[in-house]
């Protein structure tokens, strides 16, 4: 991540299934934060920062492919969030280590302290860095992290 140039490359945050319904779906666990709330926040920390960002969202792991592939080719850098593919897709794992895309793995819920299904991700061992557990502030964690080029 020390080659990226936050002021020329803009951060990419994908974001995969259900993620749409975030604020209405099962707030216990996600919280009551919209996904348009948490673009909000990333927003104003990029814009603070000069960093320009891009924000999506797909229900459908063949355009996560696809937008990781096209992070990767610009080299720039991705906050994933993958939702239920994180525990299923090799394709997305396949996409983030073909094009060298350099991905911190975000998760709202602390999926280690939930269903034993939720343990195992197929994203983290091609991803730079995993962050769980903070609601939207894993969000702003990994864009920290990306800011201080870690
Ligand atoms: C999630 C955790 C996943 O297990 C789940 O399928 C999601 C959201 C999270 O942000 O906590 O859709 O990625």
């Amino acid at each position: 991540m020390g080659s990226f140039n936050t002021a020329m490359t803009a951060i990419h945050v994908l974001n995969g299934p259900n993620l749409n319904l975030l604020g209405k779906r099962e707030p216990e666990i996600y919280g009551s934060s919209s996904l348009e709330d948490i673009r909000e926040l990333l927003q104003s920390r990029c814009a603070s920062r000069g960093a320009t960002l891009v924000f999506k969202q797909s229900n459908h792991e063949g355009d996560l492919v696809t937008w990781i592939q096209e992070a990767g080719e610009a080299r720039a850098p991705v906050i994933l969030n993958p939702g239920a593919l994180t525990h299923t897709s090799i394709a997305l794992y396949d996409a983030i280590k073909g094009s060298n895309a350099e991905v911190i793995e975000v998760h709202l819920s602390n999926v280690h302290a939930r269903e034993s299904f939720r343990r195992h991700s197929y994203i983290s061992p091609a991803a730079r860095g995993v962050i769980a557990g903070f609601g939207p502030s894993s969000y702003l964690l990994a864009l920290d992290a990306i800011f201080e080029k870690l």
